[in-house]
């Protein structure tokens, strides 16, 4: 699978040429982005959604700047847990939702980078990852739960940003932007990973078979 993340990843940095603002996402898939990056030494200028990618960046030679700083990005490209037929995403297996939605809305592009088996009918099986204010986290669990989730799961590591991450389990989720806009309505949630498909250009899909294909709405 490896091999699949490798070929999305590299098939990906193609899309950034000299002069752009660089959104970098987080995970295993974008990893390879970012090193092909690296190797290319474009005349970019990025930001991170991680601590983990930021350090990442910099140790290959890449500029690496704050949001506030480069304030608007021309592409970002990172990784999902989960992509339906419409390019809704489910991100935040690695806990950097938050950063990685805030670097997304920042971007006139988001490109997605995955293997063949996060594809997925409908979002849910993976789980939806939570970040929480560490509070009430028992009253925000139950509030996920009166939503449908059947179960919330606290994370034992904690987000960059210092918050709780849990996983809360629903069933196939039918209407991700309705449950995305009750989920955000829940104070306490700092952010969830559900990602809608109107923020995504394309998700670049690797297969094990070598293949590498693109989805665009
Ligand atoms: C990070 O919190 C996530 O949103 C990642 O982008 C996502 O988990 C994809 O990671 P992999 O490419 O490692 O599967």
């Amino acid at each position: 699978m490896d091999d699949a993340k490798r070929a999305a990843g590299i098939h990906a940095a193609r899309y950034v040429e000299n002069g752009m603002r660089v959104g970098l996402g987080t995970g295993s898939t974008v990893h390879h982005t970012i090193v092909a990056l690296g190797e290319r030494q474009p005349d970019i200028t990025c930001t991170a959604t991680s601590l983990r990618t930021h350090e990442l960046a910099t140790s290959l030679g890449l500029i690496v700047v704050d949001p506030d700083t480069i304030g608007h990005l021309d592409i970002t490209i990172d990784g999902a847990d989960e992509v339906d037929g419409d390019l809704n995403l489910t991100k935040g297996g690695g806990g950097a939702h938050t950063r990685e939605k805030i670097v997304a809305a920042m971007s006139d592009r988001f490109i997605i980078v995955v293997d063949e088996s996060k594809l997925v009918d409908r979002l849910g099986p993976f789980g939806t990852p939570l970040e929480v204010l560490d509070f009430a986290p028992g009253v925000v669990a139950a509030a996920v739960q009166a939503l449908g989730a059947t179960s919330v799961a606290v994370r034992a590591e904690r987000s960059d940003n210092g918050n709780v991450l849990c996983d809360a389990h629903f069933p196939p989720i039918e209407d991700p932007v309705a449950l995305a806009a009750q989920l955000s309505a829940i104070p306490g949630v700092v952010e969830h990973g559900i990602f809608p498909g109107s923020m995504v250009e394309r998700v670049v899909v690797a297969g094990t078979d070598g293949s590498v294909t693109e989805r665009t709405h």
